[in-house]
């Protein structure tokens, strides 16, 4: 049996990685320790919350005797690190916050797995810390051109900045200490349960409910898109078999401009669900500041080491995961009454 520390695990990505590991390993025993801020959601995890080999803890990983104390409790063998502030716009907004979870919050997790490992001598064994990090972390490219992993790191925004910190001291411990670790940088993940701050989910909520689409600048800024799924197997694939020490970027070539991704959306609420929807709604707003243009991830590591292939192509994506939140508009309903109104007012109101 693996004992794993999954953080963050009520968030978009976290929730995903947990309902797949447990439907996909018998042999894994899962604790998600997440502090439940505006993104993080139980309701993302109802259909495994009574398996028996899951357990919630809320807390942050920022505390110190809290992480101790888990550790010695429950004797880790893995650490997924998900847990983050993980918006660029609000970054922006308030970068404070994500030095401290981030940032402190990584180096708070290490330290209490070296502690315990050490300690128990389980260096020798097969423990891991694994950290979930970003392909922001190594900056825009131009038109052409892959981030590899030895792509130097040149983070732009508050986020990606506290992104990369947090990549640096999970390598430090590496190189100091000998931890087990693996890095990973993944390209812009969508899918089910993503909160509507992002721009996917955030435009099918606004074509569901009339409301203007705020594309940033020209739209042309390209990301990199894959789905959910082959992310959580991506990492399953670096947790089992990825070598310690080493950077793992994760990316199904799947390039589009936002307002590509944006028109897609509304062709296809508008043919399924809505016929009022279309792309008279689309607005071209205030660019973000700093905004990054290209990202586009060279796979070929994790695909020629640990066998790695995304399975999931965008055109199919994205019918799914459109079709996932128009058949959970409850979800969605309860993720909006929260604090978002706010949130929207603040980044789009005067844009
Ligand atoms: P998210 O915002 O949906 O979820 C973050 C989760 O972390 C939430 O459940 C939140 O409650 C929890 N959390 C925040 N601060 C915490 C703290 N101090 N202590 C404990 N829990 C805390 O984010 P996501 O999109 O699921 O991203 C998860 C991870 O994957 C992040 O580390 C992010 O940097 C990385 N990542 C995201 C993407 C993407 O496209 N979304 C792509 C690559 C990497
Ligand atoms: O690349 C991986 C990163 O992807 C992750 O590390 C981050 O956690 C995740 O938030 C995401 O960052 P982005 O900034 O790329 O994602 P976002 O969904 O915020 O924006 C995607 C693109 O769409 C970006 O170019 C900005 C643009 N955009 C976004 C929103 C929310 C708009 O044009 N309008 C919008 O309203």
């Amino acid at each position: 049996m693996k004992k794993v520390l999954v953080t963050g695990g009520a968030g978009f990505i976290g929730s995903n990685f947990i309902i797949y590991m447990l439907k996909n390993h018998d042999d894994i025993i899962i604790t998600n320790l997440d502090s439940l801020t505006y993104s993080g959601n139980l309701n993302n995890l109802r259909e495994i919350e009574t398996d028996n080999r899951y357990s919630f803890v809320r807390g942050d990983v920022t505390d110190e005797t809290l992480v101790r104390r888990l550790f010695e409790q429950k004797d880790f063998d893995w650490v997924v690190n998900f847990a983050a502030e993980s918006h660029v716009d609000r970054a922006i907004l308030n970068p404070n916050i994500f030095i401290l979870t981030n940032v402190s919050g990584t180096a708070n997790l290490l330290s209490a797995a070296r502690e315990h490992w050490e300690n128990s001598g389980a260096y020798k064994n097969s423990v891991k810390f694994l950290q979930v990090s970003t392909d922001e972390v190594y900056g825009s490219l131009g038109p052409t051109g892959y981030f590899t992993e030895s792509t130097p790191l040149d983070p732009h925004s508050p986020y990606s900045a506290s992104k990369a910190s947090a990549d640096l001291i999970v390598k430090s411990y590496f190189d100091t200490y000998s931890m087990p670790v693996n890095i990973t940088r993944c390209s812009n993940n969508y899918g089910p349960y993503q909160f509507p701050e992002k721009l996917i989910p955030l435009m099918i909520n606004n074509c569901l409910s009339h409301k203007e689409l705020p594309v940033y600048g020209d739209g042309m800024q390209i990301r990199d898109w894959l789905f959910v799924d082959d992310h959580c197997k991506a990492i399953d694939a670096v947790l089992h078999d990825g070598v310690p020490g080493e950077v793992y970027n994760i990316g199904g070539h799947n390039e589009r401009a936002n307002i590509d991704i944006v028109k897609t959306i509304v062709r296809y609420i508008s043919e399924t669900a809505d016929p009022a929807v279309g792309e008279h709604l689309i607005k071209h707003v205030k660019d973000r500041k700093g905004h990054d243009r290209r990202y586009g991830i060279d796979p070929e590591k994790i695909k020629n080491e640990l066998g790695w292939q995304p399975e999931t192509g965008f055109d199919t994506g994205i019918k799914i995961t459109i079709d996932w939140y128009l058949a959970n508009k409850l979800w969605m309903q309860q993720v909006i009454d929260g604090e978002y109104e706010q949130y929207y007012q603040k980044i789009y109101g005067e844009r």
